[in-house]
């Protein structure tokens, strides 16, 4: 495959008419079950609904810049690009892309970030949780929503289908949306979260009150389930997930640690809760983990397969990150040429 820059426009990079798409994963660790679940499943799902395009947030991923090594940044990168198209994203119709390659995006948080109130900042829970964990915190971590509010709109994307963490994320994207077509003239649809209704925040295994997180994961045996673990490492972060006393398994009135089990449950076997009541009744936790284990195993064999096979091709990732590059900067530098007119910049 070659890289056909100048075939692309605006215009012709998707072949039909769709609602658009964005969305993305920062390269910060290995994915887990909640990035797959709350984000990665429901793109896939969705894929043939939308037009899409899915970015890799590594420019994200600097804004705690002291948990950065260039090279297990680049190969994140890559890893979740990998991870993308294994768990089943179609990459001959979606746009797949490092956002550091189009640098429209750090052009335009510049000019989104001149439309945010400091107050709309000051408000993000992100900004306020990290920042009490982090030694110093940068600036960067402070404007990282304007970053954000970029990546949608300068796709002009209707829908971002995340998890439930990101929603206040899609709500500041709105207002930046709205207060810069107040300000400039009208340039920006307004964007709408999408979100699973099961599933949408999946809990630490280890700790059922935290969501799963990637950062902790790199430092806590036990708390997620990464997509590349291997089923001995699965078996034992299930077995040892937080349960309670009791042995009854229902949806209703469950520990937040049985209910996070069963909706990972219910979500990976597709089953309906009545079902799964009906199937664990009277058969306490022992059971409800082992049916776990087997129906993510199930789910993660071919992911891990596919994974294997397109990391074995070094040229096939670097084509298909430079062709994804080279459409997203078509559709961004046309919303750049715009958003320059209406400010006079
Ligand atoms: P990130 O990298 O933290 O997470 C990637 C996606 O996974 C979802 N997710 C979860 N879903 C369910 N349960 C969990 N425990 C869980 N943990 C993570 C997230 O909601 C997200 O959908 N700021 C973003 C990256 C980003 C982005 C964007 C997303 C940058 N620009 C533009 C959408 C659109 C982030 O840090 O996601």
């Amino acid at each position: 495959m070659t890289v056909l820059e100048n075939t692309y426009t605006a215009d012709n990079i998707f072949k039909t008419d769709k609602k658009r798409v964005l969305s993305g994963i920062q390269p910060t660790g290995i994915l887990h079950i909640g990035n797959y679940i709350g984000a990665i499943s429901v793109w896939v799902q969705k894929q043939h609904e939308f037009n899409n395009l899915f970015m890799i947030a590594n420019l994200h991923a600097l804004t705690i810049p002291e948990a950065v090594k260039a090279d297990v940044l680049r190969h994140n990168s890559r890893m979740v690009a990998a991870l993308y198209v294994a768990c089943g994203i179609d990459p001959d119709s979606a746009v797949i892309f490092l956002q550091s390659d189009v640098p429209g995006h750090a052009y335009l948080s510049w000019i989104l970030g001149c439309c945010t109130p400091m107050g709309w900042l000051e408000r993000m829970t992100q900004f306020k949780t990290k920042s009490e964990q982090a030694e110093s915190v940068s600036s960067g971590l402070f404007t990282y929503p304007a970053l954000q509010a970029a990546d949608i709109l300068i796709y002009k994307a209707n829908f971002v289908p995340v998890g439930e963490d990101q929603s206040q994320h899609v709500e500041i994207t709105r207002d930046i949306a709205q207060r810069f077509n107040h300000l400039f003239g009208e340039c920006f649809p307004l964007p709408q979260g999408l979100y699973r209704e099961a599933g949408a925040r999946v809990m630490g295994l280890d700790d059922p009150t935290a969501k799963m997180s990637k950062s902790v994961a790199e430092t806590r045996k036990g708390h997620a389930i990464s997509l590349l673990d291997e089923p001995s490492v699965i078996k034992k972060a299930i077995m040892s997930a937080v349960t309670d006393p009791g042995s009854e398994v229902r949806f209703e009135h469950a520990s937040p640690g049985v209910k996070n089990l069963l909706v990972l449950y219910e979500v990976l076997s597709g089953e309906s809760r009545p079902a799964i009541e009906e199937k664990f009744a009277g058969k306490g936790y022992g059971f409800l983990k082992r049916e776990l284990l087997d129906q993510v195993v199930r789910t993660l064999e071919p992911i891990q397969k596919r994974y294997r096979e397109i990391t074995e091709d070094e040229r096939y990732l670097d084509d298909l990150l430079a062709n994804g590059a080279a459409k997203a900067r078509a559709i961004a530098d046309q919303t750049v040429a715009e958003v320059r007119r209406l400010t006079g910049v």
